[in-house]
């Protein structure tokens, strides 16, 4: 415990799911976290909010906050950085988690819904990265996490069982794969400078109340397919705070190559290792 301790990590889309979990694990290993989403009220059928993220750190006696911004306007997220920074002081930890799905057939996507998708899951990361990187260069310290999906990488063509969801899938893999590409030139242009950067992708489906609305009927139908939330937060954990450089890996691959244990997201126990099943009944909040 204590691997963040005096550190300052700044994770978009924590109002809920994965980033939600990544910004309160970050904060049981003594992280200062700005907590970041495009808005701080409520999200109609998808519970789950800034402020109620920011609560529940805090009873724990974590040290959060918020800070919104619309990733798909320029100019929201330009100063995101600065604004996160006169919280705690310098940014240490980015995570890029937000993202946006846009689901249609190749043949037939449309420039407009094209344009969204590259905005708030390919520029937005790279626009962050670029605000932060000057002072983690300055200071010789900093981790860059972007979080990735399996979808950048499909099966071999011709699909066979899965073609339509394999179809629908594409223009957002296409997202995910140009942001997994610029991960690793990134990755290696700043190592020297002490700042590490790596990509990654839960395993499977972390069920989200996201993922559970549109892909919930697969990973019931197929268990191993799914993930706990745990062990994808665990994997954030420790590529932004080790020493890991350009690593573009799976969740699951990750900690049982490190050997590392999955503990609960107030970090308070260790539920298991990097095998652990998923709960089917839970879905994330
Ligand atoms: N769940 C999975 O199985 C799975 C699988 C592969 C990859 N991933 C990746 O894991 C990450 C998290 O996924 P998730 O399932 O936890 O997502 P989620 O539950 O849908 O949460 C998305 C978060 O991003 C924020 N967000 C969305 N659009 C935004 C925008 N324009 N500006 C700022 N914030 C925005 C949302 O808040 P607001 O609505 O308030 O903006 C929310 O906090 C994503 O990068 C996703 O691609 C997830």
């Amino acid at each position: 415990m204590g691997d963040c301790k005096d550190r300052v990590a700044l994770v978009t889309g924590s109002s809920r799911g994965i980033g939600r979990g990544i910004a309160k694990r970050l904060a049981s290993e003594g992280a200062s976290v700005i907590l970041s989403a495009s808005r701080m009220g409520s999200h109609g059928d998808l519970q789950g909010t800034l402020e109620e993220a920011v609560a529940e750190i805090q009873a724990a006696g974590g040290q959060a906050v918020a800070e919104p911004a619309n990733l798909l306007d320029e100019s929201a997220r330009s100063d995101l950085i600065a604004r996160s920074e006169a919280h705690f002081g310098p940014v240490d930890i980015l995570v890029n988690n937000a993202a946006m799905g846009a689901w249609g057939m190749p043949s037939q996507l449309r420039l407009k819904d094209r344009r969204k998708l590259m905005e708030v899951n390919f520029h937005a990361p790279v626009d962050l990265a670029q605000q932060v990187l000057p002072g983690m260069r300055e200071r010789g310290q900093g981790w860059i996490l972007n979080i990735g999906s399996d979808s950048s990488r499909q099966p071999a063509v011709p699909y066979r069982d899965t073609r339509d969801a394999a179809h629908v899938i594409v223009a957002y893999g296409s997202s995910k794969a140009a942001l997994s590409r610029y991960t690793k030139g990134l990755a290696d242009e700043v190592v020297e400078d002490g700042v590490f950067v790596n990509c990654l992708a839960p395993v499977s489906i972390v069920l989200t109340q996201e993922a559970a609305q549109f892909v919930g009927h697969i990973a019931r139908a197929n268990p191993d397919m799914t993930e706990p939330i745990e062990v994808m937060v665990e994997a954030a954990v420790e590529l932004v705070s080790g020493r890991h450089v350009g690593q573009d890996v799976y969740s699951r691959q990750l900690l049982h190559e490190v050997g590392r244990a999955v503990r609960s997201l107030d970090g308070s126990d260790v539920l298991g290792d990097a095998f652990m099943p998923a709960n089917l009944e839970e879905v994330v909040g």
